[in-house]
């Protein structure tokens, strides 16, 4: 029993240094999850084999009342910062380093290690007997606070180290959030807060969040919040290191480690956390090339980082360099430009998408942010720029990090002036004037002009365009932006009144592809009614909607005139899918649209309304899924459809049948476990010819 409880903590570390430390999972989770239970199990029959190492006792402290405060047996220093952030910082430490140490021009470089500065907190964690004992705070350098409940939770540190380590040691490092680990935190944080939970908020930074979590009184919750370790130092215990054994402080013994490079290569080989980004430089240069280098990759890094830490390589030359007040000398840190700053808003002005979402931008007083000059922020939307309250004239925390988008992280409120006026959304489209409107669950307000709101103008008529609505070959992205920017086209029925000379004037145009895109455009002009329904582009009426619209009701102007009780009536259109078409049909300039387009010569067929129940698969509804032998998906689709079938993107319950082809996936597996029939080619062919 003990022999078994000792084998499956040791099967459980090492699976849990593949996947959190090497992020290279050695055995399935449900194999990890099997591990874990048998474990603890066997624990709880048998708690006097219980061991403080177990992986089962990360999680399960009790929260605490308060912290106990915690002497560091060795001061955890703090580091110079140099003050010049350009590359001269570099030279400048490199000059002073060379200064103290007494070494003339001609004396070879110094050797460094250059390492990233990790945007976290510092924390000491102490193995006792290898075993991780105590973790702790920096707190004020001398006195930190014992979190020891919480770090045990992060996955990444090692409750045990090898024997091949000291029993005793202290490793410091830096405990962070990584970026996209930050990102779903606040999503779940969002949704808890939009489902009414108290108490609940979201977090401005990496940082902050994973300071609040190592600082939480209740582990269970630290352990929600995903937090990662990167280990950078290392210290024996002055006391301890006199009592080593001669044999012990040849092997683990200060002398052992010459340089910083080989405290960091033994944190390493014990299992500990340690960046791949750290290097071994020479002289000013290599630290400049080390900042350039780690500048150019600051924004795709995984975590952020506020600046790159030198150090003395060689140890003895760090012990007799020492420290003054209470930084080291051999160390020093160099920072990037902050990704946080504090500026003015001086408008909040509403952009329009080209969805017709609007989203509130913050318009700032301009400001260096994250190495760029920034003077937009988003907002996000409504629910944001309420949460966050900011208003016109407010001081506020602005962010830019990595590829992310400026935005405003906090108001500093005691900045506010007397009068700012509370944000509220605009009730119509700043730049068209339609209606502006938020619908029930969705976040977003949006533009309901449509095809007459020119930001949404471009995706409109690609949308038109494309090969499932209308068809306008030939006319792809950039000649859209030509002939929008151009103010050739401005809604869709000018596109039909596009000349020759106009295309001509186009940069770039040939008279070949003029020539072609003018074909192109008179032969979508016959086109089919659910084409030139999808072609609109009205929110929520995809291809099959369009195409139900068009059976149920047979012609343009029903549809158009349709009331929501009627649209209701359709076969799968839902109180949202009759909303958006009310919506769209009751701004009269997406009728005049529609009206304009059958004026320039698109025609299609009408038929007499009401759903062709007399067809002889009309009610059913089938499946297509992989590649069949001739027929395309486009062709296969149609033949049902014109035998009165529906075809859907999805296998149900309610699925009359499904027709596979080569490399059919998931739809053919759940058919099967559903017991509907499956077809090939063959059989679709037998099935529409059928009487
Ligand atoms: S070394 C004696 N290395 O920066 C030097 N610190 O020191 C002790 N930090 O709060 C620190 N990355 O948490 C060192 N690679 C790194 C670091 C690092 C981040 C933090 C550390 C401390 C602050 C100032």
């Amino acid at each position: 029993m003990f022999e078994r409880m000792a084998q499956l903590r040791q099967q459980l570390q090492l699976a849990g240094h593949h996947y959190y430390v090497l992020d290279e999972p050695l055995i399935p989770d449900a194999e990890y999850d099997r591990l874990f239970r048998e474990l603890q199990a066997l624990e709880a029959a048998h708690p006097e084999f219980m061991t403080l190492d177990s992986p089962t006792q990360r999680v399960g402290a009790s929260p605490l009342a308060a912290f106990t405060q915690v002497r560091h047996r060795v001061p955890m220093l703090s580091i110079h910062t140099e003050t010049d952030i350009s590359e001269q910082g570099a030279v400048q430490f490199d000059t002073r380093v060379r200064k103290q140490l007494q070494l003339s021009d001609t004396d070879p470089p110094v050797n460094y290690v250059a390492e990233l500065k990790f945007d976290g907190l510092a924390i000491s964690l102490l193995y006792r007997d290898h075993m991780l004992v105590q973790a702790c705070t920096r707190g004020d350098g001398e006195t930190g606070e014992d979190v020891t409940h919480n770090v045990r939770t992060i996955g990444q540190i090692p409750l045990r180290l090898p024997q091949s380590a000291p029993a005793d040691l202290e490793v410091r490092g830096e405990v962070y959030m990584r970026r996209d680990d930050f990102e779903r935190l606040n999503e779940r944080q969002r949704k808890r807060i939009a489902e009414g939970l108290k108490n609940e908020k979201t977090f401005v930074n990496p940082r902050n969040a994973a300071a609040g979590a190592v600082r939480q009184l209740d582990p269970k919750i630290a352990a929600q919040r995903p937090l990662s370790f990167f280990a950078y130092a290392l210290h024996f215990h002055p006391e301890q290191a006199q009592s080593f054994s001669p044999v012990e402080a040849t092997l683990y013994g200060l002398q052992t480690y010459v340089s910083h490079h080989q405290v960091l290569k033994a944190l390493k080989d014990w299992g500990l956390p340690v960046s791949e980004d750290s290097r071994q430089v020479s002289g000013a240069k290599g630290l400049i090339a080390f900042h350039q280098d780690i500048a150019a990759m600051r924004d795709s890094l995984p975590f952020d980082i506020d600046g790159v830490v030198y150090k003395v390589n060689d140890i003895s030359l760090q012990a007799r360099m020492g420290m003054v007040s209470r930084e080291p000398r051999w160390a020093v840190a160099h920072k990037y430009p902050a990704q946080e700053e504090l500026t003015t808003v001086q408008a909040i002005e509403v952009q329009v998408g080209r969805t017709g979402k609007l989203t509130p931008v913050a318009k700032l007083a301009p400001v260096f942010v994250g190495g760029v000059t920034v003077t937009n922020a988003t907002l996000h939307n409504e629910d944001e720029a309420r949460r966050k309250d900011v208003r016109v004239g407010d001081t506020v925390v602005v962010r830019r990090a990595g590829d992310v988008i400026p935005e405003v992280v906090s108001v500093v409120a005691e900045k506010r002036l007397k009068d700012a006026q509370l944000f509220t959304m605009p009730s119509h489209c700043p730049v068209c004037g339609s209606l502006a409107l938020r619908e029930e669950g969705e976040a977003d307000y949006r533009c309901t002009g449509g095809l007459f709101c020119s930001a949404q103008r471009k995706q409109a008529i690609l949308h038109f365009a494309h090969r499932r609505a209308v068809e306008v070959d030939d006319l792809g992205e950039k000649l859209v932006d030509q002939l929008v920017d151009a103010g050739l086209v401005k809604t869709l029925p000018d596109l039909y009144k596009l000349g020759f000379s106009h295309l001509a004037a186009l940069d770039r145009m040939a008279e070949k592809s003029a020539n072609n895109l003018l074909a192109s455009l008179e032969r979508s002009k016959n086109t089919t009614l659910p084409r030139f329904l999808f072609g609109l582009g009205i929110r929520h009426v995809g291809e099959a909607t369009a195409k139900d619209l068009a059976r149920h009701f047979g012609g343009i102007e029903a549809i158009m005139d349709a009331s929501i009780d009627q649209l209701l009536t359709v076969n799968d259109v839902g109180p949202v899918v009759a909303h958006s078409l009310r919506t769209f049909f009751d701004q009269p300039h997406n009728r005049e649209v529609v009206e304009q387009l059958m004026a320039c010569g698109m025609n299609w067929e009408e038929a007499a309304p009401g759903a062709r129940l007399d067809l002889p698969l009309s009610g059913h509804t089938y499946v297509i899924t992989g590649t069949l032998p001739t027929l395309s998906r486009d062709q296969a689709q149609a033949m049902l459809e014109a035998a009165g079938a529906k075809v859907a993107g999805s296998v149900s319950k309610k699925t009359t049948g499904v027709i596979a082809g080569e490399a059919a996936g998931n739809k053919l597996d759940k058919a099967v476990s559903l017991g509907i029939p499956v077809l090939d080619e063959a059989g679709l062919l037998a099935l529409v010819k059928a009487p």
